[in-house]
């Protein structure tokens, strides 16, 4: 039996700009999806927890089986588990796509390969949105820690790989970095959750509509971008004050695009007053927000008074990681 799992992350900066190739930050954090696999000898077919394998129900996991098959004929029993709630912009599928390919991989008896895992779990991901996905929710479970995806290379991080992918017709890059973020003592990161499913690939084509038939809203993601830029600074010189103003800013133009909710909003505003800055994280439509605050436990009481579940989260997990082998 093989066991790989993958953690999910929240986005601090740059949220739906970064599909367009705008800057952005996200990291991993402490919920993670584990993936366990076992050669299957009753049945003839692959299953899923117990039950035939549908591709149709699991795109995600069709598309990484189909690319990094077995070596051999025998079919698998993949087990799923994990603590990121679905739908809720924290990363699930994208931490089940890269936890997978690590365990294939394991499978396939070859060394553990970052890049691959990322780069296919990608792929999954922009198959899975209607043709429209950033590299920024796999590349920060497979490698965990801050991700930070730029249209150039920054000099003064640690670059990880260059990406690109055609969307909405035109030819988009990312590069991606890493850095080593020192987080002041006392500073937390809340995440509340509205309980309500946000679709990914609804809100990322509500997105392309928006600025198809309104080009001039462009500006808009650029101004997400200019924003992400001076909160990754912000982060990197360790003015979380800085980096809160830039989150709340983030939010009203993520507002102002449509893609947040008014359960999103109601736990925001709760958060607001005991907090350094909050935004919605991922896709929206429902949900998660974030909060980074230097009053933990008031955060959380005041998003759970407006109805949300709420939890601290460390910043800086592990990313993909092989459980055990036997
Ligand atoms: C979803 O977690 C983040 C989006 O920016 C989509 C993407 O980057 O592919 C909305």
């Amino acid at each position: 039996m093989v066991k790989a799992s993958a953690p999910g992350k929240c986005i601090l900066f740059g949220e739906h700009a970064v599909v367009y190739g705008q800057p952005a930050l996200a990291c991993s954090i402490s919920q993670r999806m584990s993936i366990e696999l076992e050669r299957e000898d009753t049945f003839d077919s692959w299953r899923i927890d117990g039950r035939t394998f549908n591709g149709k129900k699991h795109p995600h996991i069709k598309y990484i089986r189909d690319h990094l098959p077995p070596h051999d004929e025998q079919p698998l029993h993949i087990r799923i588990r994990g603590t990121i709630p679905k739908a809720s912009g924290l990363g699930s599928s994208a931490a089940l796509s890269v936890a997978l390919c690590g365990a294939l991989q394991q499978i396939r008896d070859e060394p553990q390969n970052l890049q691959q895992a990322s780069e296919l779990s990608h792929q999954a991901e922009a198959q899975a949105q209607g043709g429209r996905a950033s590299p920024m929710d796999t590349a920060t479970s497979a490698y965990g820690g801050f991700v930070v995806l730029s249209d150039s290379i920054e000099e003064d991080l640690d670059f990880i790989e260059t990406r690109s992918m055609e969307v909405n017709g035109e030819q988009q890059e990312w590069h991606l970095h890493t850095f080593e973020a020192t987080i002041p003592e006392g500073t937390a990161l809340v995440i509340g959750n509205t309980g309500v499913h946000g679709s990914t690939s609804a809100m990322v084509l509500q997105v392309a509509e928006l600025i198809q038939n309104e080009p001039t809203r462009k500006v808009e993601l650029e101004t997400i971008g200019a924003i992400a830029r001076r909160g990754i600074q912000a982060l990197r010189n360790g003015d979380m004050k800085a980096v809160g103003q830039a989150m709340s800013e983030n939010h009203i133009v993520l507002r102002s695009l449509g893609v947040s909710s008014p359960d999103l909003e109601r736990l925001i505003r709760a958060a607001a007053p005991s907090s350094l800055g909050v935004k919605m994280t991922g896709a929206g439509g429902g949900g998660c927000m974030i909060a980074l605050t230097e009053n933990p436990e008031e955060t959380v009481g005041a998003i759970e008074m407006q109805g949300g579940r709420a939890f601290i989260t460390a910043f800086n997990e592990p990313g993909l990681q092989i459980e055990h082998l036997t």
